[in-house]
């Protein structure tokens, strides 16, 4: 963890050095850092997080609290959300689909019953859904799904994260090839010894390389009757929790005069090079809400999360300086 935390700072004091000789900081001014952590973090303040749990595969000792350096320390999702209200007012929610899969989004203050607090002023706050840990029993949840997580440091967890995100898609793809290549000798007489080591794929292949082969291979199972294809709408409805999500947030329904838009920002390898899974989210939200779809708006969020933490860190420090005055 010391290591992690020594890179970045290496690597923001090379940052700094190399500013223009005339760049001066005002006096009695302090540079104003923003801090994106892509696992979930209870968030105590703004400038103050500490882990909840690692995820990813990730499971390191240390516990890890994030405050002495940024002024603002939040989640990858909620920078994500931060970044894309800055250029879009009307973003509502964000969703991270790369290596691992979240969403946060804008949720009325009065609506959250685990909220005791004062209410904010603008009777908003957003929530971290940390969507990558649902499960349900009506997850389609095949035994290429089910092997990886029983083998993972986090059994039982993240199971919807571990059935679509771009960590365990070659993982996925490397069980189906190892079963065809065992029952239906894909590679010949032999299995390729190769393909007998976990994860393999994941440290050979490049995202969109996995993205492409899953979906490949999904087409000829399909066609070939071997194994159910499981991927695509079904996932993606659940991206969605389904239409109530919309109707908690009264946008399922289309009223008269109502031009409001929902635009999601969207960041993410599995979204940006998989065009298949891009096009199935669309469909899949024209088909759960109908003609309110029309009002619904995915933007591709490219390294949002850092923009909107320093953003985050840049009105926290001027909101401190309107109340110091
Ligand atoms: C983490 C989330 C994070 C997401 C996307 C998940 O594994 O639990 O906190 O937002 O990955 O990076």
């Amino acid at each position: 963890m010391r290591e992690l935390f020594d890179f970045a700072a290496e690597a923001l004091a090379n940052f700094v050095s190399s500013e223009g000789e005339d760049f001066h900081l005002p006096p009695g001014r302090q540079r104003e850092l923003g801090f994106t952590f892509s696992f979930p973090v209870r968030q105590l303040s703004i400038a103050s997080a500490t882990l909840i749990k690692w995820t990813k595969g990730f499971s390191i000792e240390d516990a890890v609290k994030l405050n002495p350096f940024a002024v603002s320390h939040v989640n990858d999702t909620i920078g994500t959300l931060a970044g894309g209200r800055y250029y879009h007012p009307d973003v509502i929610a964000a969703v991270i689909l790369g290596t691992g899969t979240n969403a946060a989004y804008v949720e009325r203050a009065h609506a959250i019953p685990k909220w005791h607090g004062l209410l904010p002023k603008s009777g908003e706050m957003v929530i971290n859904t940390e969507w990558g840990n649902f499960r349900a029993s009506h997850l389609p949840l095949t035994e290429y799904d089910q092997a990886p997580d029983v083998e993972s440091l986090n059994p039982g967890e993240q199971i919807f994260e571990k059935i679509i995100s771009g960590m365990y898609l070659g993982e996925i793809v490397r069980r189906v090839l190892c079963r065809m290549a065992e029952e239906a000798a894909f590679f010949g007489d032999t299995v390729p010894p190769k393909l007998k080591i976990p994860f393999v794929l994941r440290y050979s292949f490049r995202l969109d390389e996995l993205i492409l082969m899953k979906h490949l291979l999904n087409e000829a199972i399909a066609s070939h009757s071997i194994i159910p294809s499981y991927m695509d709408k079904t996932d993606i409805e659940y991206f969605f929790e389904n239409k109530n999500g919309w109707k908690k947030l009264g946008r399922d329904t289309v009223k008269e005069g109502d031009n409001q838009r929902s635009v999601i920002a969207l960041d993410g390898g599995l979204f940006e090079h998989y065009t298949k899974f891009r096009e199935c989210m669309e469909s899949t939200l024209k088909e759960l809400l109908g003609d309110a779809s029309d009002s619904v708006v995915i933007e591709h969020s490219n390294d949002g999360s850092g923009i909107g933490a320093a953003l985050l860190a840049a009105s926290h420090s001027q909101y401190l300086k309107v109340e110091e005055s």
